[in-house]
């Protein structure tokens, strides 16, 4: 493959000492096929290095080959489909077709890149139709662009072909060296996912100078079971949940508006950020047997909460590993006295 693209580079940028001008009367059908063939082992050098590498590595070079991708469909849209038109109506429409399914298949791997979910099988669905599209081509379209186009539309489909392909080499040159086809394969990988991406924005806390009949009156009239309680610098001073108040009213024995939030809540708090990634929030989650943590920016201040259903929900929704979550879960609500026998 790295051969191949060798070649390209030195006759994209040396196109007279590779003879273009011989290619341009007489190579469109091995050009467009050689195109073809590139781009689909760049995608199948994508794929790999995906199921090697993790996401990231994709993240950065999929824009790439997919400029690839469509640098070839709008050449052959721009300078050989509206002539080859005129004398197969039906096979243009066909292609043009495929060609748009092959961008909604694009587009479709693009958002999945977005949201953090790429399935390798989808990676190979595309490889699959560009290889029938290249054959199709092959059987018809190209054979007559090789006779038919007059030489100055060839030499146009070689400068702009010869543009891509050199990208493909550049591509091929980043990707190839981290990609072994013959690693493991999972069948799918997921990008680290952020807490900002699952995180409840609509903070409602209470201060330190409430008293519990005020923080029960909040998790009351918002239905939720937890509140961040916060400082006279905005800060998170502690958490205090549904549980924190009942327990506090049991032992001590006294109305809720008798009882300051402080003596209630748990003041030593695992906060996170928006960008950190969710796998360290599940672990804290496991480790200290907490179900919802206060998302806080730089400076200290609540942005948000996370709690183990939104990430429940997320692995319902697949962007979450299920596996993942069960383990958190099951750590999260393990009897405290078991996690402490364990610990010992
Ligand atoms: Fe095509
Ligand atoms: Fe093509």
């Amino acid at each position: 493959m790295a051969r191949g693209l060798l070649r390209v580079t030195v006759m994209a940028a040396h196109p007279r000492a590779a003879g273009l001008e011989a290619g341009a009367t007489n190579g469109p059908r091995l050009l467009l096929a050689d195109h073809h063939r590139q781009i689909e082992e760049a995608c199948s050098a994508l794929r790999a290095c995906a199921q090697v590498n993790g996401p990231r590595a994709l993240v950065e070079q999929y824009r790439a080959f997919e400029q690839a991708v469509l640098d070839h469909l709008e050449a052959e849209e721009t300078v050989i489909l509206p002539d080859y038109a005129a004398d197969h109506q039906e096979d243009a429409y066909a292609i043009r077709e495929e060609h748009a399914e092959i961008r909604t298949l694009l587009f479709r791997i693009g958002v999945e890149v977005e949201l953090h979910l790429v399935r390798l099988e989808t990676l190979q669905g595309l490889i699959d139709m560009l290889h029938a599209h290249a054959a199709r081509e092959d059987a018809s379209m190209y054979p007559w662009a090789q006779v038919h186009l007059p030489l100055s539309t060839k030499r146009r489909l070689f400068v702009r072909i010869g543009r891509s392909l050199r990208k493909l080499a550049e591509l091929q040159a980043l990707v190839g060296p981290h990609a072994d086809p013959s690693a493991g394969v999972e069948k799918t990988w997921r990008l680290p996912m952020k807490v900002s991406s699952l995180i409840q924005r609509n903070v409602i806390s209470c201060t330190i100078h409430d008293d519990l009949h005020r923080a029960a009156q909040l998790m009351w009239d918002h239905d939720i079971g937890c509140l961040p309680v916060i400082d006279e610098l905005g800060h998170v001073a502690g958490m205090i949940t549904d549980r924190d108040i009942c327990m506090a009213a049991y032992t001590q024995g006294l109305p809720l508006r008798s009882l300051p939030v402080t003596l209630a809540m748990a003041k030593h708090v695992f906060a996170c950020n928006a960008n950190d990634e969710l796998d360290a929030v599940e672990r804290t989650m496991s480790e200290h047997q907490i179900r919802r943590m206060p998302v806080i920016d730089d400076q200290g201040h609540p942005v948000g909460i996370i709690s183990i259903n939104d990430i429940a929900r997320a692995a319902s929704a697949g962007k979450v590993s299920t596996g993942e979550v069960a383990s958190t879960l099951a750590a999260v609500s393990a009897p405290r006295s078991l996690v402490a026998s364990s610990a010992a």
